[in-house]
């Protein structure tokens, strides 16, 4: 046993459990359980944008040995549920995007799958369709669903401020790019469907799988015991599980298969929307903010609105006596945005930190110093307390680190042979989602262990590391006693992690089951003795604004000749509770950081505005950050302890490694060559031109 092992279990230094299984390639992910003689899934897709399927025409695929099913939209496959454009596929002939599932083969092998779907003639009736999101786009509307996204008014604000910065940043259509492509396997067999699916949450699963083919619960199982990452793009069901599961259903009693290719990924998994963001600030002439206004223009498919709130950290960022909103959707024949990565904060916070440090530029203050002078004592935006908020201590200490002191504030300042060097920081911030309703089954052994299952998810994070640490704190034993079973429905419900809410919310559910087992059977428990149980609700969720924040640091050189931008430096302090693993908590904070390097430099899906189609759908294409992107990175964090956010004193480090990232890139740009690039990604093009 490791020092580690032999210690306090929460907070502890330990590599991955399960590192082994998947070193020696035990750890089964959703393409890779073994079943007997599958059948394999080949999707259909529209060639156009938009219009409607004339004729389609499979008499030949039929006919090829080999072939067991065609699935289109005639006759269309039944449905419960109809109500959710995405996943209400081959229900009609319309087409809403390039890319969309029009139909399927289901095969003996893929290789035959393939070649039936080239015999399929597909005769499509294109309309019209429109790509681009544009601020004055005719149909821009109102988000409908229950935020509250427009909100304050600080005309006057502005009016009155000494120093004022309204500049338009805008983001691009994004992708998540999770190394493992959204699979399911499918059996539907004696009225039951079994998945081993690519997700983030097996109950999240079965009941939307549940709800659209008119099962109950318990009639649908889901497994995934390992995900290869997912960023979101895996925290909802996509189209490719209807496929999978009406494929299942052609083909009773055999398992099918569907993993989508690199390019389907790119349309049918998801995306973030590109962006256009106006920023307003009003300050005095110390710097103190009087006003600010963030306005957010971004997409949706036309046929199912989805929205995130991109402006909603710049209403409890800073403190001013005024602080106005706006969000409008543009419905356009694109594929369907979702979840990525800090969905709202990852591009709302590049905006606001980059026109902060406009401020700082114009007003002649440190852009520490202006962070400092207008950090509110309680949250604007509600007027609550905070539970913790140490985004200065943040700043304080990553400067000492990085060496800020030594900076001299003049743009343009420093050379080193071709290159232009610079350094910037800005401010980074996550709330602290937590999602009750779960539970937990904790049992006693014979041999002396804990056998703790709850339907959590381990989707590449670690959490098969830490939430067994979590157990075994709450149960006071060592994590070697805790035998750990997540990421199947056959455990007790628990929550999509999403909002980076998995720690949190199966830690507190596991530290309410560990109190009832005690309660019930004290401190020497015999073997078969347990529990199911969840926790309370957290009576300080109501009463407390409850965030975690952070400060980026990060040094660039520009090649003046090319517009080349190499990050050489990335330090990232944060204040993020109670880290249950170091390690683990690191990797997921230089993961964000590094989705942030991406963000800032490289990552962009090109639609083609013509064509309605994606042209960057591959990773060469559309290039995420990489270890030859990655010089010297490094994350921290401060010691805090918040007592009202749950009984471990976690926050939640999912994602708020990438919020603010991409702005402490811009903004060294910016102090390495003198020009602001307000347009996302920051490629050498833009940097010529500018020059
Ligand atoms: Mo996430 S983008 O919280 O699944």
């Amino acid at each position: 046993m490791s020092d580690a092992l032999a210690g306090r279990p929460l907070g502890a230094d330990i590599g991955r459990l399960d590192g082994p299984q998947k070193v020696i390639g035990a750890a089964t992910y959703a393409y890779e359980h073994p079943l007997t003689d599958p059948a394999y899934v080949h999707p259909l897709l529209s060639t156009v944008a938009g219009g409607r399927i004339a004729r389609i025409d499979a008499v030949q695929a039929r006919a090829l040995p080999g072939v067991l099913a065609v699935l289109t939209h005639d006759p269309a496959p039944e449905l419960a549920d109809t109500d959710d454009a995405e996943l209400s596929i081959l229900q009609s002939p319309d087409v809403r995007f390039r890319g969309q599932i029009v139909g399927a083969i289901v095969a003996e092998s893929i290789e035959i799958a393939v070649h039936a779907a080239s015999l399929v003639e597909i005769e499509a009736q294109a309309s019209e369709h429109d790509v681009v999101l544009r601020a004055d786009h005719p149909q821009l509307y109102e988000p409908s669903g229950d935020m509250d996204t427009d909100r304050g008014d600080a005309e006057a604000g502005l009016r009155a401020a000494a120093t004022t910065i309204d500049a338009t940043y805008t983001t691009p259509h994004q992708h998540q790019g999770a190394m493992e492509p959204h699979t399911t396997v499918a059996l539907w067999s004696d009225g039951t469907l079994r998945l081993y699916e690519s997700t983030q949450s097996v109950h999240g699963v079965r009941k939307t799988i549940g709800d659209l083919f008119g099962l109950r619960p318990e009639q649908v199982d889901v497994t995934a015991p390992y995900v290869g990452g997912g960023f979101g793009s895996k925290g909802t069901v996509h189209a490719n599980t209807v496929l999978a599961a009406m494929a299942a259903r052609a083909v009773p009693g055999r398992p099918v298969k569907l993993a989508l290719t690199r390019r389907q990924v790119f349309t049918l998994g998801s995306h973030r929307t590109p962006t256009i963001q106006r920023v307003r600030l009003g300050a005095d002439a110390g710097g103190r903010l009087l006003a600010i206004t963030h306005d957010v223009w971004a997409h949706t498919s036309r046929t199912e609105e989805y929205i995130d709130e991109i402006a909603a950290a710049t209403r409890m960022m800073y403190g001013a006596p005024s602080i106005a909103t706006t969000h409008r959707l543009a419905p356009l024949d694109v594929p369907f945005p979702s979840w990525m990565r800090a969905p709202s904060e990852a591009p709302g916070m590049y905006a606001l930190e980059c026109a902060i440090d406009e401020l700082a530029v114009a007003t002649r203050i440190d852009p520490i110093e202006l962070r400092i002078r207008n950090d509110p004592p309680s949250d604007p935006d509600t007027g609550k307390p905070w539970s913790s908020r140490n985004l200065v201590r943040c700043l304080r200490e990553g400067a000492d680190r990085f060496g800020w002191a030594d900076r001299d504030p003049a743009p343009r300042s420093r050379r080193d042979g071709p290159w232009l060097v610079g350094t910037g920081v800005a401010a980074a911030t996550y709330p602290v989602f937590d999602t009750p309703g779960s539970e937990a089954r904790i049992a006693f052994r014979e041999d002396g262990r804990y056998e703790v299952r709850i339907g959590a998810m381990d989707v590449g994070t670690g959490t098969w590391t830490s939430l067994a640490q979590v157990a075994a704190e709450a149960l006071g034993v060592g994590v070697e006693r805790v035998a750990l079973h997540i990421g199947d429905t056959a455990l007790p419900y628990s929550h999509v992690p999403g909002g980076s809410s998995g720690i949190t919310s199966w830690g507190a559910t596991l530290c309410g089951a560990a109190r009832a087992f005690r309660d019930e059977h004290g401190e020497s428990p015999s073997p078969g003795d347990a529990v199911t149980a969840g926790a309370p609700e957290n009576p300080a969720d109501d009463a407390y604004a409850m965030h975690a924040f952070g400060a980026h640091f990060a040094e660039v050189r520009v090649d003046v000749h090319t517009g080349e931008v190499r990050v050489s430096r990335m330090l990232g302090m944060f204040a993020v509770g109670r880290v249950v693993n170091p390690r683990t908590a690191r990797s997921q904070l230089i993961g964000g950081m590094t989705f942030g390097l991406g963000m800032a430099l490289h990552e962009e899906v090109v639609m083609d505005p013509a064509l309605g189609a994606i042209v960057t759908a591959d990773l060469a294409g559309y290039h995420v950050a990489a270890n030859a992107d990655v010089q010297d990175i490094e994350a921290d964090w401060v010691d805090e302890l918040d007592s009202h956010v749950n009984p471990m004193g976690t926050k939640g480090i999912g994602e708020i490694g990438i919020v603010g990232a991409a702005a402490a890139i811009a903004n060294a740009v910016f102090h390495a060559t003198a020009i602001r690039v307000r347009d996302l990604p920051m490629t050498p093009d833009k940097l010529l031109a500018a020059g």
